[in-house]
């Protein structure tokens, strides 16, 4: 895939920004997300890699936002850290006002069952489980063992895969794999949706039904998140924030 050129837009902004500068986005009042002087280094063999290097930005509650970048820019790495995959090494990532490199593991792992789902490119479903138990899983996670099953079948419904529920993963097409794995996303009602290349391993009309889904889930008031190598999708995104080498060069809405 080629790397995202960009369309014609307005307020079209290029270079690394800085805090004045996110600081006068419109949406700051309602900043969801608040990145300030982001870092991540990772350290291999002796030598640093600067995965994240100086990132400050601002993202809204219900924004839709497409990360593009070429590959090592740190895309993932900005996800997994909203995430709470992964601990920034310096600066500050502030998620609804809690300051993520500052909670304790269990707070992390309250929050991202809390108020984040996590979409993948190789969907990263249980083999010879069923959807609707893939669905559950993150339910039996959080010991909210109950409703499980019913709130997992709502789950599936919402991407139309309601009667697929016995099917197990190798029984799906990737299309249907991938809607699982976004079910599972959803089940515990997340207020922000990070997907990593999600139609990656897709064929253009899978990814078409996909990002539909994506967009009507953001209508439904969810922030989605979407790293993406494709141009066209990119382009649908209400905003678009360009990595390279670490840093932001470019944020465009
Ligand atoms: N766990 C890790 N240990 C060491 N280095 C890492 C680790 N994760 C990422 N990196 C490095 O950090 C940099 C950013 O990686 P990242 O995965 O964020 O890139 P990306 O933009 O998602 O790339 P791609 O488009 O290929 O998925 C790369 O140089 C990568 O090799
Ligand atoms: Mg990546």
């Amino acid at each position: 895939m080629s790397d995202v050129a960009p369309p014609k837009r307005t307020k079209r902004r290029v270079a690394q920004l800085d805090a004045a500068d996110t600081a006068a986005r419109p949406e700051t009042a309602t900043a969801q997300i608040v990145a300030r002087d982001l870092c991540k280094t990772y350290v291999m063999g002796g030598s640093a890699v600067h995965a994240l290097q100086d990132v400050n930005l601002e993202i809204a509650a219900g924004e839709y936002v497409a990360v593009t970048g070429q590959s090592g820019s740190g895309k993932s790495t900005f996800m997994n850290l909203i995430g709470a995959l992964d601990q920034p090494t310096s600066g500050t990532l502030t998620v609804d006002g809690a300051d993520l490199g500052k909670l304790s593991t269990n707070a992390l792992a309250q929050y991202r069952n809390e108020k984040i789902g996590f979409v993948f490119q190789t969907f990263n479903l249980l083999p010879r489980t069923s959807a609707l138990d893939n669905v559950a899983l993150p339910l039996l996670y959080a010991q909210d063992t109950g409703d499980a099953k019913a709130r997992a079948r709502v789950s599936l419904e919402r991407v139309g895969l309601a009667e697929r529920a016995a099917h197990e993963p190798s029984a799906l097409s990737g299309g249907q794999q991938q809607r699982v794995a976004i079910a599972r996303a959803l089940v515990n009602a997340p207020k922000i949706l990070l997907a990593d290349e999600p139609t990656g391993a897709l064929d253009s009309k899978t990814t078409e039904e996909i990002i539909a889904l994506f967009e009507d889930l953001n209508e439904s008031g969810i922030t989605v998140i979407i790293v993406t190598h494709e141009l066209d999708i990119a382009a649908r995104a209400k905003r678009q924030i360009t990595f390279q080498d670490g840093r932001v060069v470019e944020d465009r809405s």
